[in-house]
């Protein structure tokens, strides 16, 4: 499963990048109206920090299928044309989708609450689909189960198609994905931040260093003795 930044703070997307084993960046209109910077100036510092072949998703924003196209053609000539263009899971998505596929477009299938939506847009052509589990989790259903299910449906209907699962809101929910094999999952830079927060853990390496410390002096590590 690849993990990926859903998140356009070049501070927080490069911290990330540091410590953490990850895939690319993913964003949506709201995230980049968080950022307060203008879209393209942001996208192309994202663009350029994690290089030419990384995957960075960027969705449109026309409402209509031929807007959706030049929204597409237009982040294509900005950011490569190895980016993947975020097209709501919708008919006037889902129109945009073959127009845009048939031109060889990487196509991210977003907006998904139902496996309906997400078995039509791999139809139409897109590479991923981005369940938002969360959000429907808050909607009293099982937002892992749908994921789980949208793989299923791509596996036995051999559509060429992997699940981006995103809207997170706590490590179990991703892991729970992981464990099933699914493609790819996009989460705030809060929820990776907090993968692996634990005192348990915290707690024995202090102890490691402390007794070994003791044993050779403050400060002293496996390269001073
Ligand atoms: O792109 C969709 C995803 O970012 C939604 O996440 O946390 O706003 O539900 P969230």
């Amino acid at each position: 499963m690849k993990l990926i930044i859903d998140d356009a703070h070049i501070d927080q997307i490069k911290e990330i990048y540091e410590f953490y084993p990850v895939d690319g960046v993913t964003t949506n209109p709201t995230i980049l109206a968080k950022s307060g910077r203008k879209p393209y100036d942001v996208l192309k510092e994202i663009r350029a920090f994690i290089g030419k072949e990384a995957e960075l998703h960027v969705q449109v924003v026309a409402k209509d299928a031929a807007g959706m196209v030049e929204d597409a053609h237009r982040i294509l000539e900005e950011l490569g044309k190895n980016t993947y263009v975020k097209i709501p899971s919708v008919p006037e998505g889902f129109k945009a989708m073959k127009m845009l596929s048939k031109e060889g477009v990487n196509l991210t299938a977003t907006a998904i609450y139902t496996p309906m939506q997400a078995f039509l847009a791999a139809k139409a052509g897109a590479s991923y689909a981005a369940p938002y589990i969360n959000r429907i989790d808050n909607m009293g259903y099982d937002g892992v189960a749908i994921a789980q299910h949208i793989h299923d449906i791509f596996r036995k209907n051999n559509l060429n198609a992997e699940v981006l699962a995103a809207s997170f809101k706590n490590s179990q929910q991703m892991l729970d994905l992981a464990e099933y094999g699914v493609g790819a999952a996009t989460a705030s830079p809060d929820v990776i931040f907090a993968l692996v927060k634990n005192e348990a853990i915290t707690s024995a390496i202090n102890v490691f260093i402390s007794d070994f410390e003791k044993l050779v002096g403050v400060g002293k590590t496996m390269k001073d003795c």
